[in-house]
């Protein structure tokens, strides 16, 4: 996720804002800069990859200044480059800004800009905000900023200045939090409190559809309507270390917590609900052939090739389409003869694994069409496909991927939408497909909600040795995952299996100290698992439901139950998903495991 940190006070700015950006390095990103005034001067310093190569830039020359904004970006539009990094300014280098959000409609304001002789520089959509406070500038800065967002759709975290207030920064809110840090010697903004805390820790959280104006000696805070608003100062009881983890024990725990959030982030701006169509704008370049497209390969490793299982009963369920999934270390050793206008589906949250990024090599040599679902924007599968989805997840820096695994199967139903709706899906099915998507990020909030639960559990059978998932249909690929996530991160033996091959072997293993992890909420398979379980608890197998909220008849079953919301059945994944994280980061947590890095795993494999 991108960082802001801003000051104005009375100490050297360029310190402060080094090191608020260092504080914020953990969010993940891929390039920095900064702007610093000195009266009517603003000089701006920007540079790609690390921290390490700004300050480079900025130690060398002698900038002085005490007011500032600084940005580390996380690219969702546009490659990372110097030109594409924050602060963004308008064409007439008065206004700088920094933003964190998504601008959605920064096309159709760009083109109008355009259409008034403003030239960009440019791919991001946050210059678009530089441009039009820069147009509506006439001597407020507030003003300009406050009547530049009434025009603009999407979500922001944005800070301003410009040439012509040296005293002033001007930020607002919607979507994307903002902190404001008081100090005996300034005024601070970050994005967390990360970038402050160093300096101060009695801070103000802006609320969405606020904006506030600092100076050195006050800061005022009002509504998007320029309405005052009174707020007292919270006093933040967390040293430095623990800032970065916003409080959570670790960055898995707190990936976990951000599912409602990142679900939000992977259908923003991409649901024409009265239309019951998804808009994916990163297909186009090759939305002619993909809509005719009737057999395509998805191609993933570990968690993303169990995203990408489900996407295959999605896209049969929803399309016409023919899918097979494929782990990218066999695909790329087979004898590969697509039928004509094959589409391969690359699944990756880093974008650089090395198993997947050669799958899709050959996949072009034997003339395929290649589209990419990933997280990281301008990674080298990013590079490599025709087109693609980006997840806007932001950075997961837990190797265990959690939000990206509910991630990538909201957007593989967001495209088996799509496509079905061009072809025999109705209205009314995409219309209701659309309004469980926009349900999901509450129903994951409920799942959350049985953590202290879900740790109950966990306490109780941590000190087993082995462990079986079991599920059908969309939740056969859902127990492997959730088997994969408790022997990553818990080192404790798991197998996920298809629950109909039960009768076929794995059944001999049934004892008193092998729990198993029963998928079944109420789908079409739901009798099935029943019989699954009758055998299990015939042979005295301690049986852990993951089932429909209320089903009674279950819970008088089974030994332990987490409840899930109902939904599609083909949405379920999502939210026993959740549930299974927990399962595993609470075993591994009694286990005292050294959970976000876990013995022998790195976060990207890009080795092969
Ligand atoms: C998942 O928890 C693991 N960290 C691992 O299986 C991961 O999913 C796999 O290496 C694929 O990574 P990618 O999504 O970045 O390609």
């Amino acid at each position: 996720m991108c960082g802001i940190v801003c000051y104005v006070g009375r100490k050297e700015v360029k310190p402060i804002l080094l090191e608020g950006l260092k504080r914020l390095e953990y969010r993940g990103y891929d390039s920095a800069g900064l702007a610093i005034q000195d009266g009517n001067r603003i000089e701006l310093h920007r540079a790609v990859g690390k921290i390490a190569e700004l300050e480079k830039e900025v130690n060398d020359v002698n900038i002085r200044g005490t007011m500032g904004i600084a940005h580390t970006r996380w690219a969702t539009h546009g490659e990372p480059t110097e030109e594409n990094a924050h602060p963004q300014r308008d064409q007439d280098e008065n206004t700088f800004v920094i933003h964190n959000g998504i601008i959605e409609n920064y096309l159709s304001l760009k083109r109008m800009m355009e259409r008034q002789g403003i030239t960009f520089r440019s791919e991001t959509d946050t210059e678009i905000l530089a441009q039009l406070i820069g147009l509506n500038f006439d001597g407020s800065l507030h003003e300009a900023v406050r009547k530049s967002l009434s025009q603009v759709e999407g979500t922001f975290g944005v800070a301003v200045i410009h040439k012509s207030t040296p005293h002033e920064i001007v930020v607002a809110r919607r979507g994307s939090p903002l902190i404001i840090g008081v100090s005996d010697h300034g005024h601070f903004v970050g994005s967390d409190i990360a970038a402050m805390v160093t300096y101060t820790n009695k801070v103000v959280h802006l609320r969405d559809n606020e904006m506030a104006r600092l100076t050195v000696d006050d800061f005022s805070i009002s509504t998007a309507q320029a309405k005052p608003i009174e707020r007292s100062l919270e006093t933040v009881e967390w040293r430095a270390e623990e800032a970065e983890l916003n409080g959570f024990p670790h960055f898995m725990l707190k990936e976990i917590y951000e599912q409602p959030e990142t679900i939000k982030n992977a259908i923003r701006g991409r649901l024409e609900p009265s239309e019951g169509v998804p808009k994916l704008g990163g297909i186009e370049p090759v939305w002619e052939k993909l809509k005719e497209c009737r057999h395509m390969v998805i191609v993933a490793c570990g968690t993303s090739y169990y995203a990408g299982c489900v996407g295959m009963y999605i896209f049969e369920k929803l399309t016409e389409i023919d899918v097979e999934v494929e782990l990218a270390s066999e695909f790329r050793y087979r004898k590969l003869n697509f039928p004509r206008n094959t589409f391969v589906v690359a699944m990756s949250q880093s974008g650089e694994t090395a198993d997947t990024l050669a799958a899709i090599k050959e996949a072009r040599r034997k003339g395929a069409s290649l589209l990419g679902i990933v997280n990281v924007v301008g990674s080298s599968i990013t590079r490599e496909t025709d087109a693609g989805i980006y997840n806007h997840a932001g950075p997961e820096i837990g190797v265990a991927s959690t939000k990206i695994f509910t991630s990538q199967v909201t957007i593989l139903t967001l495209l088996a939408v799509l496509l079905g709706r061009h072809q025999k899906l109705s209205l009314t099915e995409g219309v209701e497909i659309i309004r469980a998507l926009q349900a999901l990020p509450n129903q994951v909030k409920k799942v959350l909600s049985q953590s202290n639960h879900i740790q109950a559990i966990a306490e109780k059978y941590y000190g087993c040795g082995n462990w079986l998932f079991l599920g059908r249909k969309y939740n056969y690929p859902l127990a492997m995952e959730g088997a994969l996530k408790l022997k990553e991160i818990s080192y404790i033996h798991a197998e996920g299996y298809a629950a109909g091959e039960m009768k076929h072997g794995p059944i001999a293993l049934i004892n008193p100290k092998m729990p198993t992890v029963a998928v079944v909420p109420k789908d079409d398979m739901y009798e099935k698992m029943i019989s699954n379980i009758h055998e299990i608890k015939a042979r005295k197998g301690p049986v852990i439901a993951i089932a429909t909220q209320g089903d009674d008849k279950i819970k008088a079953m089974v030994d332990e139950m987490v409840e899930i919301p109902p939904t599609f059945d083909f949405l379920n994944p999502i939210l026993a998903g959740v549930s299974c994280q927990l399962l595993a980061y609470y075993c591994a947590s009694f286990l005292g495991r050294e959970i976000d890095k876990p013995r022998n795993l790195a976060k990207s494999v890009t080795v092969e």
